[in-house]
């Protein structure tokens, strides 16, 4: 391709790919957009410099300035993250789990872990992360009506596998989990726990789902863009005493897992601690309380919400099912809603067995819809425009016009220090 024309190609697929989601509803529950200041604060000098080590402790020169951003930051994570040890280098959740299954485990030894068809995540997987540390896997006992691990059967796994580590949390979480009886199994014989809090991490740091470090998690890992509201990142994170534990993490990370760990998104980092500071109570409140509203209003359209007895969701997810196990109805309820203007991904809900191809379900999330000024009375539109997506058939074109016209309402991002527009240069 010439040149100018991959650069130029480049140019326009990202601004259209920003319009899209300007003119839509976005609602991948992984997914959120950035501050101003953070967007300024990961633009600056800094993507282009390495600062290996820790701030004092540097193996190059230049980075005194850096090493105030990174002070800075570590002292905030701690007061955000309500623990004693925080690592907020490592550049994603995959990566942070990377690192700190390096720190907690060694190759051969054995780890629990909820399983990919229940909602774990991939680095939990022999394909993933666990695999690459040479772990063995078992997985937890899962009981499908309360969608978590079944405890009194994860106990007894736990002691009757007696693993190196127990691992908890999920991508697919609607509940926080009865962390502190498994991870009590888990210590009993001699295992560390991590909660993987990659979804779930602003919810927590806001006091509005469960405090994984306070029920038994010897280590929690998470990502810094899915409810915590920053850059792409990750944070690791520990409440414990053990500087030797402290120290193996921070190796973990530096120089176990990264190198240049992409000092722009630190500073963005920094920038989000500051504004969760000041905002993430609320955030994290109004996350859970749409999240609820959405499930009740979709439930009220004659859709099929999973958990209705547990009022359908404690975290930013809500999920629905579109078809019988394994219908693909989930894949087709995408594609579908995408048409209208609506972005969300197929899901395995309990039941389906073909990952890629025939889920029956949909993972909506609310970050997104909540950091642009929606509320519980806007869940109400929201699923409204699902009907008339999924259930009435409306013309996707018509559909998609009105998405665009009420989505041009929420334009700005919140829970910030500086108001701007949460699509900007475009
Ligand atoms: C439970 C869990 N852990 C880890 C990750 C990976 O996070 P990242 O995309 O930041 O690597 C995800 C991603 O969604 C996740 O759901």
């Amino acid at each position: 391709m010439d040149p100018r024309k991959q650069a130029e190609a480049v140019q326009i697929a990202s601004a259209a790919s920003g319009r899209h989601y300007r003119d839509s509803i976005p609602m991948i529950a992984s997914e959120n957009i950035l501050s101003p200041l953070v967007a300024k604060a990961i633009q600056g000098d800094l993507h282009g410099r390495y600062a290996e080590g820790l701030p004092g402790k540097r193996y190059y020169q230049g980075c005194d300035d850096f090493d105030t951003i990174e002070s800075i930051g570590i002292e905030s994570a701690r007061r955000v993250f309500g623990c004693r040890f925080a690592n907020i280098q490592s550049i994603s959740g995959t990566v942070s789990n990377m690192g700190a299954l390096k720190a907690l485990a060694k190759p051969g030894d054995t780890i629990t872990a909820v399983s990919t068809a229940d909602g774990g995540h991939i680095s939990h997987h022999p394909m993933g992360a666990v695999g690459m540390r040479g772990l063995n896997l078992v997985t937890y006992p899962w009981d499908e009506a309360r969608m978590e691990p079944d405890v009194d059967a994860a106990c007894a796994l736990i002691r009757e596998e007696e693993p190196e580590l127990a691992l908890f949390g999920q991508s697919v979480i609607l509940f926080p989990i009865p962390l502190q009886e498994m991870a009590d199994a888990a210590h009993e014989v001699g295992a560390k726990v991590m909660y993987d809090g990659a979804h779930v991490l602003g919810l927590i740091a806001g006091g509005h789902f469960q405090d994984p470090l306070q029920e038994g998690a010897d280590v929690m890992t998470g990502s810094s863009h899915k409810t915590f509201p920053g850059p792409q990142g990750g944070f690791v994170l520990s409440d414990s005493e053990d500087e030797t534990l402290q120290k193996k993490l921070n190796n973990a990370i530096f120089p176990g897992v990264c190198s240049s760990y992409h000092l722009h998104h630190v500073a963005g980092k920094v920038v989000a601690l500051a504004e969760f500071e000041a905002f993430g109570a609320d955030y994290a409140r109004d996350i859970v309380a749409n999240a609820k509203a959405l499930g009740a209003a979709l439930a009220a359209e004659g859709f099929d919400v999973l958990a209705e007895e547990r009022g359908y969701t404690s975290s930013h997810q809500v999920l629905t099912r579109h078809g019988g196990p394994d219908s693909g109805a989930g894949k087709r309820a995408a594609r579908t809603l995408e048409d209208c203007g609506i972005i969300t991904n197929m899901n395995m809900l309990p039941g389906d067995t073909k990952a890629m191809s025939g889920p029956s379900g949909l993972r909506l999330g609310t970050p997104e819809l909540t950091r642009v000024g929606m509320g519980t009375d806007e869940m109400q539109d929201v699923a409204r425009f699902f009907s008339r997506a999924l259930i009435e058939e409306d013309d996707a074109a018509s559909v998609r016009a009105d998405v665009s016209e009420f989505k041009s309402r929420f334009q700005i991002v919140h829970y910030a220090l500086e108001q701007g527009p949460a699509y900007p240069g475009l």
